[in-house]
């Protein structure tokens, strides 16, 4: 299937541009007000008191910049930080090594962690708490426990699903910040430093145009930037104009309100299949053949907040201005 675009979970080959634009430090970091605010406070507190910080729950939509919030949390307290992924440690024995190789203070990063196995995720707990190791060596009969310090570290972690963590994990964590969608000024402001690290001159009307067809993600703004970039560069002398602006996303099948070819159809499914909804997100998911966990964490997140669906207990429903975007006549639900 084709990539799309504006999918902040897809992988474009974008790792070393997005490391390129990665900002250093909290005060490079743009919008995320309150989660910029709280950190500051954390951050200097225990470097005040030669303390490891507290560990550091990051949760919300993927691409608002979790990774890189936990890489400027690590450089502002100047520690090492190790990098792990929810999904790829199998064993707890994996978990260990990571965990041992730790220095007073370091950072330990699991991104996705709500996909750690259970089992895995266990050996977390005393880690967490206590800064012990309790692992299990032998086997059968001869099995058992040895306790191992560690030093004190922080673990950040990060989730697109803040409710599949499990309660034990999530109390364990002193700090719990939830990310939000950017706002339409900040993604502007993003946009202008991005412009500015590849030495691009854009027009502010087309960093704003840019801006509020990102669906309030970075990654999404950057993404299109480049793209932009690129029609800029062959038709335009480099320079990103509105006009050269509009006609790339345009080109790219991104509409005014950065919906894609994508949410038209999970849209039109709603509307054209489903009446309007109520429908449960399995139906949808047969429908337009899409997972559902794709659905949920991806689709339906930015759909939500801009308001052109809303949950019910009994399933999703299209708003008026789901329709309006369409282009369909809305009767409001008389049959409802
Ligand atoms: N606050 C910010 N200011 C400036 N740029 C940002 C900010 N947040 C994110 N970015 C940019 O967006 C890109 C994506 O951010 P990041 O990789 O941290 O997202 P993420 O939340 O970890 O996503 P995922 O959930 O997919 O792992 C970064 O490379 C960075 O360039
Ligand atoms: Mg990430």
């Amino acid at each position: 299937m084709e990539k799309r675009i504006v999918d902040p979970n897809e992988q474009l080959n974008e790792e070393d541009a997005e490391l390129s634009l990665r900002p250093e430090y909290l005060r490079e970091y743009i919008g995320q007000a309150e989660a910029k605010e709280m950190m500051e406070v954390y951050i200097k507190a225990a470097l005040k008191r030669n303390e490891a910080l507290d560990h550091v729950l990051l949760y919300g939509p993927p691409g608002l910049g979790k990774t890189t919030l936990a890489q400027i949390i690590a450089n502002e307290l100047d520690v090492n930080i190790k990098v792990i992924s929810g999904p790829s440690v199998e064993r707890s024995g994996d978990l260990a090594a990571v965990l041992s190789t730790l220095e007073e203070g370091d950072v330990l990063f699991i991104d996705e962690i709500h996909r750690l196995p259970r089992y895995v995720e266990e050996v977390l707990y005393s880690a967490m708490e206590d800064y012990v190791l309790d692992i299990m060596v032998g086997k059968d009969s001869q099995a058992r426990s040895i306790r191992v310090d560690l030093p004190p570290f922080t673990l950040i972690g990060a989730t697109t699903r803040f409710g599949d963590l499990s309660a034990p994990l999530r109390d364990r964590f002193g700090v719990v910040l939830r990310l939000e969608y950017y706002t339409i000024d900040e993604l502007k402001t993003i946009i202008e430093r991005t412009s500015s690290v590849y030495n691009t001159k854009i027009d502010s009307e087309a960093a704003l145009e840019l801006a509020m067809r990102s669906r309030g993600t970075p990654r999404i703004a950057n993404r299109l930037f480049r793209r932009v970039r690129d029609f800029a560069d062959v038709k335009n002398d480099g320079v990103i104009s509105l006009d050269i602006c509009k006609e790339a996303l345009s080109k790219l099948g991104i509409d005014n309100n950065g919906l894609d070819y994508t949410d038209y159809r999970y849209l039109k499914a709603i509307i054209e299949t489903f009446k309007g909804g109520p429908v449960g997100v399995e139906s949808l998911s047969a429908t337009i053949s899409e997972e559902v966990t794709t659905i949920e964490d991806v689709y339906e997140p930015y759909l939500l907040q801009e308001g052109y669906i809303k949950r019910s207990n009994r399933g999703r429903i299209a708003t008026e201005k789901a329709y309006q975007q369409l282009g369909i006549k809305y009767y409001s639900g008389m049959f409802k």
